[in-house]
């Protein structure tokens, strides 16, 4: 029996020491290995029991050792337990360790849409030359956008194929030339505005297509204005938008609300006007309608047309946005994909 309980001792003393290096080996593996040394149902619980099949002398030096074992096992348990409390002690400050020194992670901040961009900088070029911002709802009246603008009921432009109507009598603005009614009608001379906004068409998605889209409107209207106004303004943004060597061309075109009217084409920055794959072998680009202000519009504000005069244009910020970087589809702008947008950072 004394041999017996000897082993148990060494036996527990052998566990500790094959399980030394053990990671595995934790607090938990610990505690059980003590129930099943020391537990009720544990090798030392067993031997005491049977204890009393020995001999009266027997009995006490027995029970001398038995108990020897006891706390010989149980302050190896407990070394034990100190050890691994500090190994995990240290697991857990490695884990949890906190670099206070460690340079910031910078958050990722998003950009700018490339038709914001290119809308401010067309904003700061006429701001430069002396224009105001003005404003106008995108849900219109059909006055505002149609009558007032010197459009006739016939004009293609009124169709229910061409525009979004909320009642007969409001629609989703087609373009931001009624920003040029709202400017004038009740105001003095002079006037020198711009307006960049959004505008709808019932127009189906494709590479040059949107139903809806920005444009810049532009409108001067003072005493003396003239034509030669108008080409020097509309010149000085190109050659500011597109560079120096830029020129302007204005080919004869229609426009209810202005007369003479033209478009305006710029010359190929790319190719300078030779023709290349951006300007389509043309060597010019249009990029804007414009125009002398129509008297009648001029009349339906209560401007007279005797006194004043004044010239408007329009353009596309698309248009300007896919000329100045070479965008090829024009759904690109709209469809948020990161690829493309972060580009422009
Ligand atoms: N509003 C016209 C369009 O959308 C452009 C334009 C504006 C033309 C001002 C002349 C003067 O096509």
């Amino acid at each position: 029996m004394k041999d017996q309980l000897l082993n148990i001792k060494k036996a527990l003393l052998a566990e500790l020491e094959a399980n030394e290096n053990n990671e595995a080996f934790d607090i938990a593996a610990l505690e059980a290995l003590k129930v099943k040394y020391l537990g009720k149902k544990g090798e030392l619980t067993a031997i005491l029991r049977s204890m009393g099949k020995l001999s009266p002398e027997e009995r006490p030096i027995i029970g001398q050792l038995a108990n020897e074992v006891r706390s010989e096992i149980e302050a190896a348990i407990e070394e034990k337990k100190t050890v691994l409390g500090s190994k995990e002690k240290e697991r857990k400050l490695k884990a949890e360790h906190l670099d206070i020194t460690a340079p910031a992670t910078v958050p990722s901040f998003g950009g700018r849409h490339p038709i914001s961009i290119v809308r401010e900088q067309m904003e700061n070029i006429f701001l430069g030359m002396g224009f105001d911002i003005a404003e106008g709802p995108e849900i219109e009246r059909e006055y505002y956008n149609f009558t007032a603008l010197n459009t006739p009921d016939d004009h293609p432009a009124r169709d229910p194929q061409d525009t979004f109507y909320i009642t007969p009598d409001i629609l989703l603005r087609t373009q931001t030339s009624p920003v040029q009614i709202r400017s004038m009608t009740g105001k003095e001379p002079p006037i020198r505005i711009i307006s960049p906004g959004r505008v709808y068409r019932c127009d189906e998605v494709d590479a040059t297509h949107s139903p809806m889209f920005h444009q810049l409107e532009g409108l001067v209207v003072d005493k003396g204005i003239t034509m030669g106004d108008l080409k020097g303004t509309l010149d000085l943004f190109a050659k500011t938008m597109f560079g120096e060597k830029t020129e302007t061309r204005f080919r004869p075109h229609h426009f209810p609300f202005t007369e003479p009217s033209a478009e305006v084409d710029v010359s190929c920055f790319v190719c300078g006007g030779k023709g290349c794959r951006l300007c389509k072998g043309e060597g010019w680009i249009e990029i804007l309608g414009a125009g002398m202000v129509h008297p009648n519009v001029l009349r339906n504000c209560g401007i007279d047309p005797e006194v004043y005069s004044g010239f408007a244009f329009g353009m596309g910020i698309e248009r300007i946005v896919m000329t100045k970087f070479a965008i090829s589809d024009l759904r690109l702008l709209y469809e948020n994909d990161l690829r493309f947008l972060s580009q422009f950072n």
